[in-house]
């Protein structure tokens, strides 16, 4: 998830005059940067039309560092820009693999948000003809690819008959090579007032004004100049001029964008008009879990983990898995051993890290410890690392935080593509995790042979469903929200759930105590008769979440039969089960279904009401569900 912004124009009208405003294309696309740097701070750049080159300016870390190197080295004045806030994915986050990336032997310069799945392949192709690469970058790739694109359609006229300037019509051809998704911007020397973009399952707007026009990610890389916007649709190209905007599909064919008023304020635009980051990104979840699963796969379903980099042979000999994790990331994953040991049969640990290294834990060159961390610096999760690899073991860091200290430090690395998470609580990076952890769980189990390879692809199409269904949770969710406004004063809330369900109980918990400051207590259905009942009273509330009836049957019995025992006791019963379970109604106070989907998934949807229900009942209580007190979104103390 990067930031993008695009700008041609004149400087702008000022309102109810002919004068210009006089901004340049550059103070357009800083302050578009500026206010899209929540979508990605690991490096910026920008890219202007001078008088007949493109010049670029680029940089790790925060836009701050561009704007010093801006200052150190200034660029032209320009009627044309592109500017780029980087959340990395492919390739760490050094000033090299920053964006604008070059094209056409320096005379075109690309931006791009997402994930280009083909790119490995596109690039062994482009190396055979003559082309070097100076990133790691999949942006690289597409540069290099649409530049050498670009010069074959200006030596051959190629589509100038239709009326499409070159750089519109090399996109096109460009974007239908293209797997995966992604926004591309590009500017061209050739043609100084133009800007042309592509969008494919990536987010991108056109903002209109007089004598000038704006691209962005979203609204806020233009809010400052123009309230007037347009929606472009999926896998359509547009060409922006300071007087023109057109839009087509990747065939050529002309298309209609829909025109709409922008009326949130600027601080709404950046958190895509939700009243929270925290809301925000409870809603990116389909987006989050949908490009973690991104390029991770081919056309057979067979997985590719090409960026693991530990020897397979390797990976085959483990003979114990340990998980390691803090918090959020600790619940991702209990829900991981379950898949892994389900799938590959290795035996799988899961403790938190600050409590590892202190028991003398048993680890061999043949233990596979992974870390989960969201932004690969917790200091407790980092420590417990550096101990298993004195011990011997093999590393593996899933992590959402491209470059950060715990991946560089481990021998492997599967990055969630969940995006910056920037609510303290997390949210998409705990389902983007999960994820990931199905991905490691399948792949092992592809390379030691526990599955057959039809069994895989079809555990991945079930995964691959899901960025719909999480959707259908958010689109139901009214009534959850109703039900926490209902119960702002409510002192204490118990969670119950079984098999995956279980860490999904505690994570329930988790949310409404970081974010409501109510007491909640997770435990394991089985557990209640061990004591945890009682605690039950009249009108305790206590949530289930009911394993499917399709997984282990007799589970989702017991499960039924715990309701019945606390409501029997005067517990307020809220229950989230699977859609068509009729079984729970007669017992439930509230019932909340989930789209039907295997057993061992349902945590990427069960723990969707939760959140909601924390964040709804926190906002209800007037409480900042963004940074809620005592907490730190990075823990980088032990
Ligand atoms: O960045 P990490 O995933 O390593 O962070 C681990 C925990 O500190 C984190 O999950 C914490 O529990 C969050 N506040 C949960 O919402």
């Amino acid at each position: 998830m990067c930031g993008i912004v695009g700008y041609v124009g004149r400087g702008g009208t000022v309102a109810g005059s002919s004068g210009t405003a006089g901004h340049t294309a550059l103070d357009v696309v800083m302050e578009g940067l500026r206010r899209l740097e929540y979508r990605g701070y690991d490096s910026a750049g920008v890219a202007v039309l001078g008088e007949d080159s493109i010049e670029s300016r680029k940089k790790s870390g925060k836009l701050a560092n561009l704007v010093a190197e801006l200052n150190a080295d200034p660029l032209p004045t320009s009627m044309t820009a592109i500017g780029h806030t980087r959340w990395a994915t492919h390739g760490g986050p050094t000033d090299q693999n920053a964006h604008p990336h070059l094209g056409d032997q320096g005379r075109l310069a690309l931006i791009h948000n997402g994930i280009i799945e083909n790119f490995a392949e596109i690039k062994v192709r482009l190396r055979a003809e003559g082309h070097e690469f100076e990133s790691e970058t999949d942006t690289e790739v597409a540069a290099e690819l649409l530049g050498s694109i670009y010069r074959g359609v200006v030596e051959s006229g190629d589509g100038a008959d239709d009326g499409v300037d070159h750089l519109t019509h090399a996109m096109q051809l460009t974007s239908r090579q293209l797997e995966g998704a992604f926004t591309l911007l590009a500017i061209h020397q050739d043609l100084p007032d133009i800007v042309v973009a592509a969008r494919r399952n990536s987010p991108l707007v056109i903002g209109l004004g007089e004598n000038e026009n704006f691209l962005g990610s979203d609204v806020s890389g233009f809010i400052d100049f123009t309230r007037r916007a347009v929606e472009l649709g999926q896998d359509q190209i547009v060409t922006i001029t300071p007087e023109s905007v057109s839009i087509t599909d990747f065939d050529g064919v002309p298309a209609e964008g829909k025109e709409f008023h922008v009326d949130w304020d600027a601080a709404a635009a950046e958190k895509g008009g939700f009243p929270s980051f925290m809301e925000k990104e409870i809603h990116d979840q389909p987006e989050a879990v949908a490009d973690t699963l991104l390029g991770r796969s081919d056309v057979d379903g067979k997985l590719m983990l090409d960026e693991l980099r530990i020897d397979p042979a390797a990976l085959k000999s483990v003979d114990k898995i340990i998980v390691l994790a803090c918090g959020t990331s600790a619940y991702a994953g209990q829900v991981a051993k379950y898949a892994i040991e389900h799938w590959c049969r290795i035996p799988t640990e899961v403790e938190l890290s600050h409590e590892f290294r202190y028991r003398d834990p048993i680890v061999t060159p043949n233990t596979l410890v992974v870390s989960i961390s969201q932004s690969g610096e917790t200091m407790d999760t980092l420590m417990a690392v550096r101990y298993a690899k004195e011990q011997g073991a093999k590393t593996l860091s899933i992590c959402n935080t491209n470059g950060s200290t715990i991946p560089r430090e481990s021998d492997a690395v599967l990055y969630t593509h969940a995006g910056p998470e920037i609510a303290v609580a997390s949210t998409k990076a705990f389902l983007a995790q999960i994820t990931a952890a199905y991905l490691l769980g399948l792949y092992l189990a592809q390379l030691r042979g526990n599955k057959f390879q039809g069994e895989i692809a079809d555990i991945m199409t079930e995964l691959g469903r899901i960025p719909a269904k999480i959707q259908e949770v958010l689109d139901h969710s009214e009534d959850v929200k109703q039900l926490a406004q209902e119960m702002a004063q409510t002192k204490s809330v118990l969670f119950l759930g079984r098999h995956v369900g279980f860490p999904v109980a505690m994570e329930g918990a988790l949310k409404l105590k970081e974010l409501a400051y109510i007491h909640a207590e997770g435990f394991a259905a089985g557990e209640l008769k061990h004591g945890p009942i009682a605690l039950i009273e009249e009108g305790q509330p206590v949530f289930v979440v009911v394993p499917s009836r399709r997984g282990r049957d007799s589970l989702h019995a017991k499960v039924v039969s715990n309701i019945q025992e606390i409501r029997a006791r005067g517990a307020k019963t809220i229950v989230i089960a699977e859609e068509g379970d009729e079984s729970v109604r007669d017992y439930a106070e509230h019932i909340f279904y989930i789209p039907e989907t295997p057993p061992l998934l349902a945590p990427l949807l069960t723990t969707v009401p939760l959140q909601i229900f924390a964040c709804a009942l926190a906002t209800a209580k007037g409480l900042d569900v963004d940074q809620p007190r005592n907490l730190a979104k990075s823990v980088t103390v032990e």
